[in-house]
């Protein structure tokens, strides 16, 4: 009677030390933390850096909504949904409250809007002047207000680094991608590479790396019919993942594909 006592408490014991080890082991992992995270780029992410075995921090605007999101997340004990519209200055304080002195080492604002690119309201003639302050406020100034409410958590990370995902529609040098149309994303994404490049050169005086990446043309699940140029998102995010980790601060304020190639501004 009293071994079977001893026994039944030691492997209670056992169980609660394998628990404890496995907490410390997650919490040695290091952290990301991505925004727009229910579908598409952004999901992929949480996927790949969940298999790497990293802490994630699954943000989007709708928690409830995001069914895929949320069944991954039940599988996994690394990855955390919270609820985050980067344009929602409340959203923003619950959740910097709730993170308040846990470092995050990468920070990935990736929620972004597209519209239809040949629609009439993205179209020269015809502009919607009625979404233009969504293109804005979620694109352009969504990295800036994410990565200044998160800023202190980016410090105290190992890795300090901040991407922004761009595209070459928003790159002057990539002629905006000689695309017709989509003028409310264009403008949007080459006001967020200005923000995010003037923002780098701040970030940098704290040792934090600031960058932009380009995940190539994705066949997200939206894309109902893709073109032959495009690839997978496996690909696309297995290649930023990629130019993450070897991101330094010599990258700072560069705009760089998901292949590795830099472009200029
Ligand atoms: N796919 C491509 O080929 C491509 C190419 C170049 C650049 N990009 C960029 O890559 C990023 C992801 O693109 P994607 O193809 O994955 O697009 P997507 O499938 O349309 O996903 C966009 C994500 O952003 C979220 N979002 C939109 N507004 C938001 C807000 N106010 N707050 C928080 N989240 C918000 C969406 O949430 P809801 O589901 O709630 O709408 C969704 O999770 C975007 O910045 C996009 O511009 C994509």
């Amino acid at each position: 009677m009293v071994h079977r006592k001893i026994l039944t408490a030691l492997v209670f014991f056992v169980g609660l030390l394998a628990e404890s080890q496995a907490m410390d082991a997650l919490a040695q992992q290091p952290t990301v933390m991505i925004t727009g995270s229910n579908r598409g780029i952004g999901l992929e992410f949480v996927r790949q850096y969940s298999a790497k075995g990293w802490t994630v921090i699954a943000t989007t605007r709708r928690p409830m909504q995001a069914k895929a999101l949320q069944q991954f997340a039940r599988a996994q004990p690394n990855v955390t949904v919270e609820l985050l519209d980067v344009t929602d200055g409340q959203h923003l304080s619950a959740l910097v409250e709730k993170y308040d002195g846990q470092p995050i080492d990468v920070l990935i604002n990736n929620a972004g809007v597209s519209g239809d690119f040949l629609g009439s309201g993205q179209s020269f003639g015809t502009l919607d002047y009625t979404t233009v302050d969504t293109f804005m406020s979620v694109n352009a100034i969504g990295p800036l207000r994410v990565t200044e409410a998160f800023y202190e958590n980016i410090k105290l990370g190992k890795q300090k680094k901040v991407v922004a995902i761009t595209a070459l529609l928003g790159v002057h040098s990539f002629e905006y991608g000689n695309f017709p149309g989509a003028y409310w994303y264009k403008v949007s994404k080459a006001a967020m590479n200005a923000a995010v490049y003037n923002l780098s050169k701040e970030a940098s005086k704290d040792g934090i790396t600031v960058a932009m990446l380009t995940p190539g043309e994705v066949a997200v699940e939206k894309v109902t019919d893709p073109g032959p140029s495009f690839i997978t998102p496996e690909v696309s995010i297995r290649g930023m993942i990629g130019v993450i980790a070897g991101l330094s601060l010599d990258d700072a304020g560069t705009i760089i594909r998901y292949s590795g190639k830099r472009y200029d501004f």
